[in-house]
């Protein structure tokens, strides 16, 4: 990359990088990202990152980072050799790092396995008819805003009620609780971003104490009241596995039912309120889809791939390699910008057009060891939501773009207000 330039010893590329970061920070970075990966894009595959690491932004060479066994996710020894201590020390950050996701092998394939296939058929025509029902008591919720105040914000009133009361339904997790979870989902996630402050650091800590407290008591009462439900099959499982060690078997399952809640909520409520968004915005589009039910699927799809609640993920090199010819250290970071990689043009023609019959590729969900344990969910509520919202209510209309969390990592629609 280019040379040092004359004003202060930051190379221009360097300084280009982080204005494209600040800008994907900002309100006006959400609300439309593309250019600014395009911007990224136009620098290489494999971007060096103002901290030390690389940005990995073509689709391949993401591809390749998540699905290649030379990579690892950045687990708590790796942070243990960081020179940075307020940053990987975080108690908010160190709570995150005994997480699934942020396990390598043998132990994330342990846990792994003991979970199987969360969503397998049988499980989701198990849990499809209490999805419906939630679904058409979110809309009716709407119907009875939007006829007494002319309008609604969809997001607080359907996209962020449908993924807890699903996870609800299936963990075992009582309504009066909702409220709470989604509040401490909403700050915990701070310590999960790119580069938090000290002050998000702090109200994620907080955050990661309540997460604590409010899981290891679900585990206590669930203990104390074993039944058919799933988190006491994971209870009978870890028991059996780790026969007198009481104190182990319940911090693994803290870390699983803890992880796959949070992990659930944003993300999925993201989803719902993008495609939903990027439907009625062309009110084409969304007649269109109305005539054609059958393409739903197809909708859901290309909205995972045109704009994913996930931007960003991480992994280490687990020794020096070579990724799309940039020779990379072991130990040194990458970050996979997914919505980068998504809109390449040499996977994606024409990336940048919302196409319901596009049938494109994206890497919306991960790849490899890590790939996402919700993504039949998150279909399923999103197939479920659309379906009945396109039957229930064919004259919806924004009333304004959607506003967006000043985020880079996990991408969260604060508000969408609509009419009919
Ligand atoms: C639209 C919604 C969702 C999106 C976009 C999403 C995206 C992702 C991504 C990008 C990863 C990391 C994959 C990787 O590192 O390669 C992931 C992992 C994970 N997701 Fe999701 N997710 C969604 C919904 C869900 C739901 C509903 C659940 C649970 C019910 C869930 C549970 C998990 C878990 C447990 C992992 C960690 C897997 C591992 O590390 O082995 N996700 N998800």
């Amino acid at each position: 990359m280019t040379a040092v330039d004359d004003s202060g010893g930051i190379s221009s590329d360097r300084r280009a990088v982080i204005s494209v970061l600040r800008r994907l920070r900002s309100l006006e970075g959400q609300s439309n990202p593309h250019p600014l990966w395009e911007e990224l894009r136009s620098m290489g595959d494999v971007v060096p990152a103002p901290w030390g690491g690389y940005f990995v932004t073509g689709f391949e060479a993401c591809s390749q980072v998540l699905r290649g066994r030379n990579w690892l996710v950045p687990d708590i020894a790796w942070q243990e050799r960081r020179l940075d201590p307020e940053r990987w020390q975080a108690p908010a950050t160190r709570e995150m790092s005994h997480t699934l996701a942020r396990l390598n092998a043998p132990t994330h394939t342990a846990q792994r396995r003991s979970l199987g296939n969360l969503f397998d058929r049988q499980t989701l025509e198990e849990l499809q008819p209490g999805i419906e029902d939630h679904v058409t008591r979110l809309l009716d919720a709407l119907d009875e805003r939007l006829r007494a105040q002319g309008e609604a914000d969809f997001v607080a009133t359907v996209s962020e009620q449908l993924p807890i009361r699903a996870i609800g339904q299936w963990l075992g997790i009582a309504e009066e609780h909702h409220a709470h979870i989604l509040d401490i989902t909403h700050r915990q996630v701070h310590a999960q971003e790119l580069l938090p402050t000290r002050s998000e650091l702090a109200i994620s800590a907080e955050a990661t104490v309540q997460l604590r407290t409010f899981f290891t008591e679900l585990l206590r009462e669930r203990r104390a009241r074993p039944g058919d439900d799933v988190l006491s099959g994971w209870i009978r499982h870890w028991d059996t596995r780790l026969d007198d060690e009481r104190e182990v078997a319940d911090r693994v399952l803290y870390y699983l039912a803890m992880f796959i809640t949070i992990a659930s909520l944003e993300t999925t409520a993201t989803l719902l309120s993008v495609a939903v968004w990027l439907l009625l915005e062309d009110p084409d589009r969304w007649n269109w889809l109305r005539r054609h039910p059958e393409h739903v699927d197809d909708a859901i799809d290309e909205a995972l791939r045109y704009d994913p609640p996930i931007h960003l993920n991480t992994r280490v090199a687990a020794d020096d390699t070579v990724l799309a010819g940039v020779p990379i250290a072991k130990d040194v970071m990458v970050h996979v910008l997914y919505g980068a990689a998504n809109h390449d043009p040499r996977r994606n023609e024409n990336p940048h057009s919302f196409d319901i019959l596009r049938n494109g590729t994206h890497l919306t969900f991960g790849g490899g060891a890590h790939y996402c344990l919700g993504a039949a969910l998150a279909r399923l509520e999103a197939r479920t939501l659309l379906t009945q919202l396109l039957k229930r209510f064919p004259a919806l209309k924004p009333l304004a773009a959607p506003t967006y969390a000043p985020r880079m990592v996990f991408r969260r629609v604060t508000s969408l207000k609509v009419t009919t």
